[in-house]
């Protein structure tokens, strides 16, 4: 297993191009299915989890590749609707394919989804959407069958406003009979992102960004050429890794509005933030404070997703912050981790207070899912001394090439791959 081996201590400087959105770019390549044709993305990000995405792709008949940051993906061979299960149980993701899959073969079979163990995560709201629009769903020896010849458009209201239920929604609905109403949608970017991406192949959706988006159900639609969004959670990390090294630097191609909450809370915690279109600096020189109480929700709420990152800076802050988690019940994993490394934190149940301690210092640990992941990275830039980090295939499903990322703004990490054996017999 890969490790990355990090020399704390190191104010970051220099400036770095933010990738596309890992986010937005899973529900688009699932949404590809619904078109008949070749269809262009650029701006994809290399993750793990975009590989997995284009691989499941190509097992249902597609022709789905990626070059650098784009992807091509010919969806005129698609002949299956059947997810081979190997692939459902690495990335939760896969779950977007049903609505699309559903919309083009008016049936799909698919397996209880993996991913990162952040919570119970649950499908049940994806279920009672695609049910709502007409598809009879049986399970039958942990296979997950949905049905429906045609799907019918209909009024939605999501009990909570989840982002993967939304999308899956949309997708289902888009070629639907008649017109679909979600009521209490997410709003994520990523969310405006695919109605940006549909109304491009020709779909007729409104409301994306707010909290009631409506679909008029179109007969056909047809295959196009897109850019994906940059990544706002890699951006908030490098911004959060800046000031936890009291360093400066400069993102290129980023979105401030989509960080709007992020901001706020660092310039709070004395951080300086400066913002020219797709351009953010952000400087630290001094400690930071704490900023009182921070409570992930949705969008435009502070994103669950930098939640460990932000508890890093936090850590190291003069005074106390608690932290409440509200999305996921499972999200602190990386709280034992970060005190290994010196912080003062203490956890119950959903909340973290966080006690800020002068310094961390360096120490092997492990990543338990992928924002824990980059919080331990984070952590290990701005440690004294030399950190470890273990198990980072999960960092690797939504940071391209970490190491390099930091190594660009001077951080002194690397990845270290154990060595081959050599078969001598
Ligand atoms: C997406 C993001 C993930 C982010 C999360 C919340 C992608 C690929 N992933 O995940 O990075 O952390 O949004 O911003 O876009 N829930 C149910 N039943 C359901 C669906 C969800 O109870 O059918 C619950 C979940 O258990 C969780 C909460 O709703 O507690 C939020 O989940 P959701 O918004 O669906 O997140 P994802 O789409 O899985």
């Amino acid at each position: 297993m890969d490790k990355l081996v990090i020399e704390g201590g190191q104010p970051l400087s220099g400036s770095i191009r933010i990738h596309g959105a890992k986010n937005a770019a899973l529900p688009i390549l699932a949404a590809t299915l619904l078109t008949e044709g070749k269809i262009q993305l650029r701006n994809v990000p290399r993750l793990l989890d975009i590989e997995v995405m284009l691989e499941i792709l190509n097992a249902l008949g597609c022709i789905a590749v990626q070059r650098d940051d784009l992807v091509t993906v010919d969806t005129s061979g698609a002949d299956s609707s059947h997810v081979p299960e190997q692939l459902m149980k690495l990335m939760r993701s896969s779950i977007f394919l049903m609505g699309p899959l559903l919309a083009r073969f008016g049936e799909v079979c698919i397996y209880q989804p993996g991913g990162c163990a952040i919570g119970e995560r649950k499908i049940d709201l994806h279920l009672k959407g695609l049910s709502a629009l007409g598809a009879v769903i049986e399970e039958q020896d942990n296979q997950l069958w949905c049905r429906a010849s045609r799907l019918k458009g209909c009024d939605i209201h999501l009990d909570f406003p989840s982002v993967g239920a939304t999308e899956n929604i949309m997708m289902a609905a888009a070629t639907a009979e008649g017109t679909t109403v979600i009521t209490n949608a997410a709003r994520e970017p990523e969310i405006q992102d695919l109605q940006r991406f549909l109304n491009e192949l020709g779909a007729s959706i409104i409301g994306a960004g707010t909290d009631t988006i409506t679909i008029r159900g179109v007969n056909k639609l047809t295959p196009c050429e897109y850019e994906i969004i940059p990544d706002r959670i890699v951006a908030g990390t490098v911004m959060i890794a800046a000031a936890a090294t009291r360093g400066t630097i400069r993102l290129t191609h980023a979105n401030p509005v989509h960080l709007t909450s992020l901001i706020h809370v660092l310039r709070r915690a004395g951080v300086q933030i400066g913002i020219c279109d797709d351009i953010i600096t952000v400087s630290s020189s001094g400690r930071p404070k704490a900023v009182d109480r921070i409570v992930t929700s949705p969008y435009p709420s502070f994103p669950t997703d930098l939640q460990s990152q932000i508890m890093v800076l936090l850590s190291l802050a003069e005074g106390m912050t608690l932290m409440k988690e509200t999305v996921f019940e499972g999200r602190f994993k990386h709280v034992d981790e970060l005190v290994r490394m010196g912080a003062d934190i203490s956890v119950d149940l959903n909340a973290a207070f966080i006690r800020g301690v002068p310094r961390l210092y360096g120490a092997t640990v492990e990543a338990t899912d992928l924002r824990a992941g980059a919080a331990l990275v984070i952590a290990g830039l701005a440690a004294q001394g030399k950190t470890v980090v273990e198990q980072i295939h999960h960092i690797d499903r939504g940071y391209d090439r970490i190491e390099l990322m930091f190594q660009r703004l001077g951080g002194k990490m690397h990845r270290q791959t154990p060595a081959m054996k050599l078969d001598l017999a």
